[in-house]
């Protein structure tokens, strides 16, 4: 009988050197493909909308998205996240370890409703949103562990404050890091750093790949995936905080 071969241990540095290819090639090959697919895609929604004199009431209605996206380039995309994006996001999330999750740019709150049936009945929730049309909508959730916050997430310290939360376990981010300027980038990561607990997550989900060095730098640890199922596709990044 011929000796079956054992494999060399894979080693971690290889391992990671082919992950950063794989993004190089992502970002290189196939990201400006995707921006362009999207430019045109939200050119053609709103071009389409306002030829059909679509009016944008001011009730949160089943287009109140792509209306509040068509009045607010900070909104960033024509669709709510897919139950895909949704699914990937909270799978991140250490549910045995957390109780207080702060979400940035909730929107309409598809995920917030998510996390809110996921979270601990002594948990909190903090959604922090600068859309106004948006906040009255998530105001209507009726949940005692919900607190939404009209402002900007710049702001996050003094937005936390008076609810008396010291850190966080989870932070999760839907919004456009690319409105920011690239030193903003930085201060904001470096501000959701000092507000999460060691061991403490921060999730992203957007449409390019150019946090990751940036999440690399500021956490331990970066997961990265890839979701196509949604419009448009969007990758989800998960920094770790170290211990
Ligand atoms: C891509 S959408 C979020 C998607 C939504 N969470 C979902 O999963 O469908 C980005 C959101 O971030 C909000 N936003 C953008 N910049 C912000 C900021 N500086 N502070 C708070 N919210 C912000 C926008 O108003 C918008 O609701």
């Amino acid at each position: 009988m011929t000796p079956t071969k054992e494999k060399p241990p894979v080693d971690e540095r290889e391992k990671k050197d082919v992950l950063d290819h794989i993004e190089d090639f992502i970002e290189n090959r196939i990201e400006k493909n995707i921006k362009k697919g999207i430019e045109d895609l939200e050119k053609f929604v709103k071009e389409e909308l306002l030829k059909r004199g679509h009016k944008r009431g001011d009730e949160p209605g089943p287009l109140s998205y792509i209306e509040a996206f068509l009045d607010d380039p900070k909104v960033a995309t024509v669709m709510p996240s897919s139950k895909f994006v949704i699914e990937r996001v909270t799978k991140m999330i250490d549910w045995s370890a957390t109780k207080t999750i702060v979400e940035f740019g909730p929107a309409e709150g598809v995920i917030t409703q998510r996390l809110l049936e996921l979270l601990p009945k002594d948990g909190r929730l903090v959604g922090i949103e600068l859309n106004d049309k948006f906040v009255a909508a998530l105001k209507k959730i009726k949940d005692p562990r919900l607190h939404v916050v009209h402002g900007s997430v710049l702001d996050i310290e003094e937005h936390l404050r008076p609810l008396d939360i010291g850190k966080a376990d989870v932070i999760i981010s839907g919004i456009p890091f690319s409105f920011l300027k690239p030193v903003q980038r930085h201060q904001l990561l470096h501000k959701i750093d000092d507000r999460l607990r060691p061991g403490g997550r921060f999730i992203g989900y957007q449409v390019t790949t150019h946090l990751v060095p940036l999440m690399k730098y500021h956490f331990e640890d970066v997961d990265v995936q890839f979701e196509i199922r949604n419009i448009p596709p969007h990758f989800v990044f998960t920094g770790f905080k170290a211990k």
